[in-house]
């Protein structure tokens, strides 16, 4: 993704979306599944595995630290783990292209290893602040350091073994959680990470799931500590990877937009850490049906059947954030097209995803002619109450896969097309979506 010649298109005006989709992997469990099978003794299988560019940047950065990872017939994956305390010393720099999850994470594995590692990544990925876990990682005795402003290109020399640390959150961040006990798994004692405000638990859920010692405490104002036993021996898994609610999201949302839609989206990850978005459109008035609600691989998962529904505007509770930060770009296109006003407030950590996520919706709403004004932390949005938004515009997607496909959402509920300057992004996180929209509208 550094370097690509961009694949503008356009979206317009749809037909109704109809029939069954599934969903691909979960990013943020894919990543997990390939780290931790990669520092597991023996061989892991990984079935489901999100097959975007940032998974598989993670993919190549465990095999150049030692881990061998194939693909093999019918998309199972199989890994062989170095164990904790394993990795080796990659021969060259790590290339992470846009992904912030993998460069996050693996900063933590590699803070307790006896390795010096150097992470690179894309125009928007060198544009992150890592600072995040670079306070928490150097407390842990490794030595970082980085661009101007705590920014990639960075390098980390990890400490073997690390000084245990009990840690608290300083924002809602699952990476920065997830890099600290990540670096504990190699560090003697107990590495300790506060949550005030619970973020997706996948971590703590897999890291369970290989053996590791880990217990949640919660106190009664709903403070987690999380507590690992480090020197952990982890135990190969076989895992199967649910469909990411993430990814889902646009395709629930283009279903409740849509005139005629009736859509069945199946193998939806809810865990609950995760689910916000569903809540929020239902509460706007969106019909979403859960269908035989299972449990896959640990994770709560069930079909959804999404059909067009006349969406209110509300205000939404800034405590549910956490739980749908990466749908607030397609929960803004939904608001637009609702009735009435949406206001979404506490959205800070918006502006520093793979882009601005507030000013980049905003520029590229009022661009197609929504109704959007932009406060410090988050937008207002007065809806058109289901008529369809002017379009006609060019919109730049900013390297940032969520804002192409939130606006390639917005083009199919466009009187003119919405076209994207570059769809490339998409590929970081969901490569069939254009393939699954062309599905449903056939
Ligand atoms: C992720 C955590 C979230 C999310 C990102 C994936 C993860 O980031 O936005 O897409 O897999 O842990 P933050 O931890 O920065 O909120």
């Amino acid at each position: 993704m550094t370097d690509h010649s961009p694949s503008p298109r356009a979206f317009s005006a749809s037909v109704p979306l109809r029939g069954k989709i599934a969903i691909p992997g979960d990013k943020s469990i894919s990543h997990r599944a390939l780290m931790l099978s990669a520092l597991a003794v023996g061989t892991s299988r990984v079935t489901g595995l999100l097959e975007g560019h940032d998974v598989l940047a993670t993919a190549a950065a465990m095999r150049a630290m030692g881990a061998t990872i194939a693909r093999g017939d019918k998309g199972e994956w199989v890994i062989d783990g170095v164990g904790v305390g394993g990795l080796l010393q990659p021969r060259e720099a790590i290339e992470m292209g846009n992904s912030g999850t993998s460069t996050r994470l693996l900063m933590g594995l590699v803070a307790s290893h006896p390795i010096t590692v150097t992470f690179t990544g894309d125009a928007s990925l060198s544009g992150r602040p890592m600072g995040r876990v670079i306070d928490p990682l150097s407390q842990m005795g490794a030595d970082i350091s980085a661009s101007p402003g705590g920014r990639l290109p960075l390098m980390v020399r990890g400490l073997a073994p690390a000084i245990p640390l009990a840690y608290r959150l300083p924002m809602a961040s699952a990476q920065v959680k997830s890099a600290v006990l990540l670096a504990g798994l190699n560090t003697p004692g107990i590495t300790e990470v506060i949550e005030p405000v619970p973020t997706r638990d996948h971590s703590e859920r897999m890291l369970r799931g290989f053996g590791a010692d880990l217990t949640v405490e919660t106190d009664t104002d709903g403070t987690r500590h999380i507590r690992l036993r480090g020197e952990a021996e982890l135990v190969p898994q076989t895992i199967v990877v649910p469909g990411d609610p993430s990814s889902a999201a646009f395709f629930i949302v283009a279903a409740l937009l849509v005139p005629g839609s009736d859509v069945l989206i199946a193998n939806v990850g809810l865990n609950p850490t995760r689910a916000g978005l569903v809540d929020v459109l239902k509460a706007m008035g969106g019909d979403i049906e859960l269908i035989d609600a299972r449990d896959v691989g640990g994770e709560p998962v069930a079909d959804l059947r999404v059909r067009h529904s006349h969406l209110k505007g509300i205000a939404v509770d800034p405590a549910v954030a956490p739980s749908m930060i990466d749908e607030y770009p397609i929960l803004f296109v939904a608001a637009a097209l609702a009735e009435g006003r949406t206001v979404t407030t506490g959205l800070d950590e918006l502006r520093v995803k793979e882009s601005d996520r507030l000013a980049v919706m905003a520029t590229g709403l009022a661009a197609i002619g929504a109704r959007v004004e932009e406060s410090e932390d988050g937008l207002i949005i007065d809806g058109t109450g289901g008529d369809a938004l002017a379009g006609g515009a060019t919109v730049a997607g900013h390297l940032d896969h969520r804002i192409c496909m939130s606006f390639a959402i917005a083009g199919l509920v466009s009187k003119a097309a919405v076209t994207i300057d570059d769809m490339a992004p998409v590929a970081t996180s969901f490569p069939n979506f254009e393939t699954l929209l062309a599905d449903l509208q056939r």
